[in-house]
């Protein structure tokens, strides 16, 4: 082994699943230059913090956690040794030069555009230069990543950046940039590598998946609901989900997909963030609570299995108690599987933050109350109603008690099964017998059952 291969990488991720992806794909560009991941930041030669912008304290938790590993860095060097610190993630791109000046341990910034050119950046690091890099380079990064990457089962494939709906409260139009679609070409391609490595399940990921319009080798421009199509003609891949999209577009085909293309799971992930057409509209949602209704009601018509979860502001300028119940009204009438439900806070440089018109904290802070406890209450009846029922579960990984596996249902619940390690990665038929609010338990029901924590 070469010095170089035994460089320790540590990345903590914050937010969305785009930054889980897109710390694992740095990884991958890191891993040829020397770097393998590790747990913890403990003699790390590079902790990179990929940092997420999108709610109130981002930059404060940023700053407190950089306080924090500090001291790592400081260990480190006093051993004579070098580590890099870096600062990645929309925090990087909305607040480079804040952090740049504040924070003189930090050796890199760089925005969620750049993270092809890694490699030079740590040439310049290594070089004692300071970087930040937070351009939106007209080469897209996706051309520029390496090809081998080791998902495992459950695997994750980005396919579409950024966003141009503008919602007033949202700064991912501003961290992310405008949109932009990969090729169909390149996304089919990654996807038949994935599953060579073993994928049985893909997601495909964008801030606005469903907003996808890929222009192929041909010219054509494919939307999501094509996409989808071909990529389930890949053998190996079994199951395929989509996140995270919006009402907005969800056009016909992408509806027809979800009635004609079997292994695309029943379980989606759209966010409405009001009940209220006053609110929707302040927050330039660009949709009405009953358009939303309609879609899911479309949805439903051809795939009746379909659960839903869904994204929730309360509190946001000018929402009125009137407003909160429409939202409440709206949940009861759509019926959730689960939700993220956030208090608004003002992000700088949003046109929702000159708002005037602010909800009082405490007001916020019972109105999300009362929507989590419904929203609770009705993912805890659909738990409840699978037991006893036979479902298929990919398992992930092993379970927190010896001899459990963990795995997801097509409905997306975390599932906990007494099961034979040799299954992690196979997709198995269960029987649901418990359920909780949170998560399920269950019984490998083919023969399997007696190879049971063999
Ligand atoms: N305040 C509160 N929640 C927000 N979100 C985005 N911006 C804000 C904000 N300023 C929530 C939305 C979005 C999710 C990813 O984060 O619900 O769908
Ligand atoms: Fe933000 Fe709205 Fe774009 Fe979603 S659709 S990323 S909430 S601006």
């Amino acid at each position: 082994m070469t010095e170089n291969a035994k460089k320790k990488l540590f990345i903590k991720t914050w937010g969305c699943q785009m930054n889980v992806y897109d710390s694992s794909r740095m990884a991958d560009i890191l891993r040829p230059l020397g770097y393998s991941s590790v747990d913890g930041p403990e003699d790390a030669d590079m902790i990179i913090l990929n940092t997420c912008h999108i709610r109130e304290k981002a930059t404060d938790k940023v700053f407190s956690e950089i306080g924090r590993l500090k001291k790592h860095k400081d260990e480190k060097e006093a051993k004579g040794g070098k580590m890099i610190m870096a600062v990645a993630g929309c925090v990087a791109q909305a607040e480079g030069d804040f952090i740049l000046q504040r924070a003189p341990v930090i050796d890199m910034i760089f925005g969620p555009q750049t993270y092809h050119e890694l490699p030079e950046m740590v040439l310049k690091a290594n070089g004692n230069e300071r970087v930040v890099n937070t351009d939106f380079p007209v080469i897209s990064k996706f051309d520029h990543m390496p090809t081998e990457q080791n998902q495992g089962a459950a695997a994750f494939l980005s396919i579409q950046e950024g966003c141009d709906k503008f919602c007033t409260f949202c700064v991912v139009p501003y961290t992310r940039g405008a949109e932009y679609s990969r090729s169909p070409e390149s996304i089919i391609e990654e996807a038949h590598k994935l599953a060579d490595n073993g994928a049985k399940e893909i997601t495909l990921l964008g801030q606005n998946v469903n907003a996808y319009h890929g222009e192929a080798k041909d010219g054509k421009i494919w939307g999501l609901a094509r996409l989808i199509e071909e990529m389930a003609k890949i053998d190996a891949v079994k199951q395929i989900r989509y996140t995270t999209s919006h009402p907005r577009d969800m056009d016909d085909d992408l509806i027809r997909a979800h009635g004609d293309i079997k292994k695309l799971m029943p379980f989606l992930h759209l966010p409405v963030q009001s009940g209220s057409d006053k609110i929707l509209k302040a927050m330039n949602r660009k949709h009405t609570a009953d358009r939303y209704r309609d879609i899911v009601a479309d949805l439903r018509k051809v795939r009746p299995d379909l659960v839903f979860s869904s994204d929730f502001i309360v509190g946001f300028p000018g929402e009125t108690d009137q407003d909160h119940e429409d939202t409440m009204q709206l949940i009861r009438d759509v019926v959730f599987a689960s939700a993220y439900s956030f208090k608004y806070s003002a992000r700088p440089g949003t046109p929702a933050a000159n708002m005037t018109n602010l909800v009082r904290e405490d007001v916020k802070s019972a109105r999300l109350t009362e929507l989590q406890e419904l929203i609770a209450a009705q993912y805890l009846d659909f738990n409840k109603s699978c037991v006893g029922t036979t479902t298929q579960v990919l398992f992930e990984r092993k379970g927190r008690r010896d001899g459990q596996l963990q795995g997801r249902t097509p409905f997306y619940q975390a599932i906990n099964v007494q099961a034979n390690e040799r299954l992690i990665g196979e997709i198995v038929d269960v029987i649901v017998t418990e359920a909780t609010a949170n998560a399920l338990v269950g019984e490998v029901k083919t023969s399997e059952s007696i190879l049971k924590s063999a």
